[in-house]
């Protein structure tokens, strides 16, 4: 398959075998940015949302995002693209869990290219319902 002038080797992709994606979306015209492509806050918010789901079930209760370590959107994301969302915990410490997330686009063509476009590393604590943090149950 003919890569795009700004698409490397590295970047085509299968999606991971074994797992099931944590969240499947396909952005609409109204998640557009002024040029066309899709908004990165979209793509971002979207991130949060898979990467607080394996973070929900550690923590057994609600959580809330404190900081995003890392965010790179390695490719654009497209009107129409079926984005598939892998997220996993990789550290969790006294109430913190860190979760990354890797977005991959299947784009809507027949020959159904699919290319990882987007790569973060998320923190979340736990809160209690006064939005205080509390320490994570065993694992
Ligand atoms: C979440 C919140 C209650 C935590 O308050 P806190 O307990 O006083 O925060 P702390 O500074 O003690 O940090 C809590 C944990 O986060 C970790 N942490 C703090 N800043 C971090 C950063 N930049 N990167 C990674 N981890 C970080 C700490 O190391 C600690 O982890 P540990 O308990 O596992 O050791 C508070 O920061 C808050 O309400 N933030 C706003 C959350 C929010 O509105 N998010 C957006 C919408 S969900």
């Amino acid at each position: 398959m003919p890569l795009s002038t700004q698409q490397t080797a590295a970047d085509t992709a299968t999606l991971p075998s074994g797992c099931a994606p944590t969240l499947r979306v396909m952005p609409m015209p109204s998640d557009a940015n002024i040029h066309g492509d899709v908004f990165g806050g979209w793509i971002m918010a979207q991130v949060d949302i898979a990467g607080a789901i394996p973070a929900t079930r550690r923590a057994g209760g609600r959580v809330a995002t404190i900081a995003v370590n890392a965010f790179t959107f390695r490719q654009p994301v497209f009107v129409g693209d079926l984005l598939s969302f892998y997220a996993k915990i990789i550290k969790t410490g006294t109430t913190s869990i860190t979760v990354s997330v890797e977005v991959y686009a299947e784009r809507q063509r027949l020959d159904a290219e699919i290319i990882k476009v987007t790569e973060a590393i998320l923190t979340y604590v736990a809160t209690d319902d006064q939005r205080r943090s509390r320490p994570l149950p065993p694992a």
